[in-house]
């Protein structure tokens, strides 16, 4: 396959609006992309690029397109990825639409009840393991990758889908300040921060955003070694935090995400799950965005720092992923009268 030279010229909708800038031009979609980036009231010039709203509610679908347009390609017949949800939920509807069988390995009680009731639907093979994430991922490259096509974020395609984040940010709003992303993986930091060094090499950036890296706190080995001065993650053996998404302790693409926000003059920070809590309440309550709680980590940081200039927080999914983490209260009435008073505020 080769690699055709990269240009500027948006055209069409989604992912492969950006096809000129991508190594695949064309390939399968659902339609992932084109995201709306939303200006919120939480704080001034804080915007959110809401991922929710692709097919299957999470950022995932911009690289699944091209990781299973490469798998099909490649004629592979199936797919696997570990997952702590969404990446599972991505990869089995777009395998689905490949006709791929597609596996995926997820630690026993630590996957939200959403994702892993996508995963379902599309007709993946579900297979639990006991463990944390970063055992599942170990057994794809221990013996997945022989007899499946891998989908997770060490697949470069993944990351090639992903860097789109950055270039529907740019055709908003041009290059921002700083770029707050959620990292579990740390697949995603890495590949917005590919996109916006490609909008550079163009021309197009002339000032690069910051990326800020957002982990958990009880899921912090890049942030926690940050805040040392150290250059190489203090790995966590058991992550724990309410946002299941990013439960990881050894993100595999660390190096990538280090020198993304070394070179970008950025940072990484750790927030707690009450900050979590708080910003997914106030991002639904204010702004109308309904994200989980892995997503709405990148508006607790925002609202933590406080930096000046122009922020952009990735809610990188969709609050119906995680439906248990959310308090219901309500209120029962016996007659339509009992509602006359109520909305009388009787
Ligand atoms: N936010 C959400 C909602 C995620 O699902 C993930 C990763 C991240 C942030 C972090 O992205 O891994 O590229 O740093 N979820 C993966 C999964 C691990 O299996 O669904 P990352």
């Amino acid at each position: 396959m080769t690699i055709p030279h990269k240009y500027w010229s948006p055209r069409g909708r989604g992912i492969w609006r950006y096809a000129s800038m991508l190594p695949l031009g064309s390939g399968i979609s659902l339609g992932e992309g084109g995201t709306p980036l939303v200006e919120s009231s939480l704080s001034s010039n804080l915007y959110i690029k809401f991922e929710g709203t692709n097919p299957t509610g999470s950022f995932k679908d911009r690289g699944m397109a091209l990781g299973v347009t490469v798998a099909r390609e490649s004629r592979a017949e199936k797919v696997i990825v570990a997952s702590t949800g969404n990446t599972a939920a991505s990869a089995a509807a777009y395998a689905a639409r490949a006709g791929l069988k597609c596996y995926v390995l997820l630690p026993r009680g630590n996957v939200a009840r959403g994702k892993l009731i996508q995963a379902a639907l599309h007709g993946a093979e579900i297979i639990m393991i006991n463990g944390f994430f970063d055992t599942a991922l170990r057994y794809v490259l221990e013996h997945g990758t022989k007899y499946a096509y891998p989908l997770n974020s060490f697949n470069p395609w993944r990351l090639e889908g992903q860097k789109t984040i950055a270039f529907e940010i740019y055709e908003e709003l041009g290059c921002p300040d700083y770029v707050i992303v959620p990292v579990g993986n740390a697949g995603n930091i890495s590949a917005i921060w590919k996109g916006f060094r490609e909008l550079g090499e163009l021309g197009l950036c002339r000032k690069l955003p910051r990326m800020v890296g957002v982990q958990a706190e009880g899921a912090a080995p890049l942030a926690v070694a940050w805040q040392r001065g150290l250059k190489s993650p203090l790995f966590v053996d058991k992550p724990k935090t309410i946002a299941s998404a990013i439960r990881i302790g050894r993100p595999i693409n660390w190096p990538k995400a280090m020198a993304a926000v070394e070179q970008s003059g950025g940072l990484f920070i750790a927030v707690s799950d009450s900050e979590i809590a708080e910003a997914q309440r106030l991002l639904a309550s204010r702004d109308g965005i309904g994200a989980e709680p892995a997503g709405a980590a990148s508006v607790a940081a925002a609202l933590r720092l406080k930096v000046s200039g122009t922020v952009v927080a990735v809610v990188t999914g969709h609050a119906l992923k995680d439906p248990d983490v959310i308090e219901i209260s309500v209120r029962e009435i016996k007659d339509s009268r009992e509602l006359l008073l109520l909305l009388e505020g009787a």
